[in-house]
């Protein structure tokens, strides 16, 4: 298409967009109107501040001297290969040793090339099958293309990924960051220092903020970033060490006036939204990774918030107070041309596709071969963005609209004007060996287990208003249910009320614990998967931690219900049998609770858990020996008897209170032979002797292990 064509530029948009080859291709400034920004007018001098002191959580080897953006931009990281490296062999040699921008620089660790990548969104799984049963043979499975055939590498400095809303820059980050959705395809080649790469091996090395920052809302903001810290720096750390680390890191990042505030839930306000931010960079940034992927880390702060924010990743990127340099891959929102002259490089997205790649300073040169100068009042940011979104048509004050053929020929402009560009997927393959050497190990299982349960422990108890709530809702339907049975005695009539006493028991006990789980894991599981992404700890260290803290806090319960309701009912008065039914509810109340651990383990969000929970609960209730005496069960009904916790409970706690239990009569009773003597009449009648107690306990027992093992799997294996 013919870019000069009259028709495809409406006039009101000559500034810019007229005769974008003749134009753009002979360098011919703008209208004499219209001063246009000069590359120097806008670059270091006139925007970049003086740099932030030493970064003081990377304050250890300060070794290079030097800024290197006061270095001639010598290499252009767009051109990656051979032409690159010649361009670059006309350097000396220290100067390439210390420029962070020379993908060969000894002082760039890690290099990101990809090449052909294409992503794209499938249906998930469930609805693909819905269908495919419904047109049978016609069925083309759609998918929606995130990311379409771009190439392209990050190299060394502090890149920014831009673009417009939904042009795929955090599919981008996620897919170099092995992070995306279950339900996407990806192909092509992406190369971690020559070699192919997964997210495990990614993690040790990098770190990710997302774009939604999760955390744990009842840990302060030192805490958080503590808890952190002990988890992910190496295991030849001290404590003192550790504790300096996180210091540094609230000091760096502005959290030290608020080191002592919750980080805060919907429901209880703690730390701010920027801060919350920087609490997830704080986070990323203790162990000192050698890339960083960030999310929109700015969305959110105020200008002078983001900026200082932002001042901290170039000193980060440019290896002020390291060795080695951070490679920092940042995504941003239409930044403030301070912010905007920060960035090394440049990597400009839209609809999935990559418009520009390469040095920040060279996209102004690239727009202005194209015909798009960008006018000196005008952010350079906001005008890279201006140029390839196409305006929408306002019919209330009469604005102008590009057709999609117009906007085609600017995007397909501003590519011509770029240098070709040819990826070579074994850059950097002779950093590997130092790069993985470098990695100490981080702390072993056994002590992921302590720090978390301590953390674990920590959250129950600032939550304790629940556990408070919980225990006086115990003792108060423990009162009630004593009351309603109180004192059933040991007559005929007392048969009446002891089996449904104690079924109500079971019952009680194995609904509550299993309704307060189901509202909190799924939520907690999102953490989790996004902690473990970054490689904080092992799933299983995560898990055992979990249960065994949840597990403690949870026997006061039952032990509690079981001291009042025992006494108040009048149950046999003998301590072997007091301790045999606190067992049984102790039981009953893990199985309850590791079965709700179960279904929103599998189930993955509380809806879906809160609508599978109560069938299964409805089916331990019904199964649950009273409705339907074992003796009575219909056979094709055994097997749904077999998974009800609460029948085993149920007669568990009968055999325990029925045997050698000894009823009175009264002289009527027996004339009528209407007199029975023991409770193991009752246990031959209902067929409760089918099982011993012993047997009870050990199938509750086996039903606790096998729906924690059925959980853990789905914690471990179950991602989004
Ligand atoms: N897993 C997915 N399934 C379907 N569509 C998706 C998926 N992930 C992303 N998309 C779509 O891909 C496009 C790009 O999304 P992405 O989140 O990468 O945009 P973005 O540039 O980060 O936008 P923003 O600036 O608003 O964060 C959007 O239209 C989005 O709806
Ligand atoms: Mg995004």
């Amino acid at each position: 298409m013919d870019s000069r064509d009259p028709d495809l530029f409406p006039s009101s948009y000559a500034t810019n967009y007229e005769d974008i080859s003749h134009r753009g291709r002979t360098g011919i400034m703008g209208d004499s109107h219209l001063p246009i920004l000069n590359e120097e007018e806008y670059t270091d001098d006139a925007f970049i501040v003086e740099e932030k002191p030493v970064s003081s959580i990377y304050k250890a080897n300060v070794t290079t001297a030097g800024s290197s953006h006061s270095l001639p931009t010598t290499t252009s990281s767009a051109s990656f290969t051979d032409q690159s490296n010649h361009r670059s062999s006309a350097l000396k040699q220290n100067e390439r040793q210390l420029s962070i921008l020379d993908p060969l620089s000894d002082r760039v660790s890690t290099i990101l090339v990809w090449k052909n990548l294409t992503v794209h969104a499938r249906p998930s799984k469930r609805e693909e099958f819905f269908q495919r049963v419904k047109s049978y043979k016609k069925y083309i499975p759609k998918r929606k293309c995130l990311l379409s055939n771009t190439s392209g590498a990050i190299t060394g400095g502090l890149w920014a990924v831009m673009g417009p809303s939904g042009s795929g820059k955090s599919t981008l980050l996620n897919t170099l960051a092995c992070r995306l959705d279950v339900n996407t395809i990806v192909e092509g080649e992406m190369r971690l220092n020559g070699a192919p790469y997964d997210n495990a091996e990614l993690k040790r090395i990098a770190g990710y903020v997302m774009q939604d920052d999760l955390l744990n809302g009842c840990l302060t903001v030192q805490e958080t970033l503590m808890y952190a810290a002990q988890l992910r720096l190496p295991r030849a750390f001290t404590e003192e060490q550790r504790k300096e680390r996180v210091a540094d890191a609230m000091a760096d990042l502005g959290l030290s006036h608020v080191h002592n505030v919750i980080v805060g839930t919907p429901l209880k306000k703690g730390i701010s939204g920027g801060e919350r931010k920087r609490v997830c960079v704080g986070m990323q940034l203790l162990n000192r990774p050698q890339l960083l992927f960030l999310d929109e880390p700015t969305s959110g702060l105020d200008s002078v918030t983001a900026l200082d924010l932002l001042r901290t990743f170039h000193a980060l990127a440019h290896g002020k107070s390291q060795e080695k340099a951070v490679t920092i891959v940042c995504s941003i929102h239409q930044p403030q041309a301070k912010i905007f002259n920060l960035f090394d490089s440049l990597i400009l997205l839209k609809g999935g596709g990559i418009i520009y790649q390469g040095p920040r300073k060279q996209a102004m040169e690239a727009y202005r071969i194209a015909g798009f100068p960008c006018p000196v009042t005008t952010n350079p940011a906001d005008h890279l963005l201006d140029v390839i979104t196409p305006p929408r048509r306002n019919p209330v004050i009469d604005t102008p609209a590009i057709s999609l053929e117009q906007q085609a020929a600017i995007d397909e402009a501003i590519l011509k004007a770029q240098p070709s560009f040819d990826v070579d997927l074994n850059m950097g393959v002779n950093k590997r060996l130092a790069q993985m050497a470098n990695i100490p190990p981080s702390p072993p299982w056994h002590k992921q287990v302590r720090i978390l349960l301590h953390r674990t422990f920590k959250e129950q108890l600032r939550q304790s208003r629940i556990i408070i709530t919980s225990l006086v809702q115990t003792v108060v339907i423990a009162i009630l249910i004593g009351t309603v049975y109180l004192k059933i005695g040991n007559s005929q009539k007392s048969t009446t009320f002891r089996e449904p006493s104690l079924f109500f028991c079971a019952v009680n006990q194995g609904v509550f614990g299993a309704l307060m789980v189901i509202n909190s894991f799924p939520v907690e599981r999102a953490l989790t998967l996004r902690e473990r992404a970054s490689g904080t700890y092992f799933a299983s260290a995560y898990f055992i931690a979990k249960i065994v803290a949840e597990t403690l806090i949870q026997i006061p319960v039952p032990i509690i219900f079981s001291s009042i309701v025992y006494f108040l009912i009048g149950y046999q008065a003998t301590v072997g049998k007091f301790f045999i039914f606190a067992l049984f509810m102790l039981l009953c109340s893990l199985a309850a609770t590791s079965l709700a651990l179960m279904v929103s383990a599998i189930c993955k969000t509380t809806d879906m858990s809160v609508t599978v929970l109560p069938l299964a609960l409805e089916i331990t209730r019904l199964f649950g020996g009273f409705f339907l005496a074992p003796s009575r069960l219909p056979t094709y009904f055994v097997w749904l008897d077999a998974i009800s916790y609460i029948k085993y409970t149920f007669v568990g706690t009968a055999l325990n209170e029925l045997s050698g239990l000894k009823l009175t009569c009264t002289a009527e009773q027996v004339a009528q032979f209407a007199c029975i003597t023991t409770g193991e009449y009752y246990i031959n009648e209902r067929g409760y002797g089918y099982i011993s107690i012993g047997g009870c306990i050990g199938v509750l027992l086996g039903y606790i292990i096998f729906c924690r093992i059925v959980a853990f799997l789905g914690v471990r294996f179950l991602k989004n």
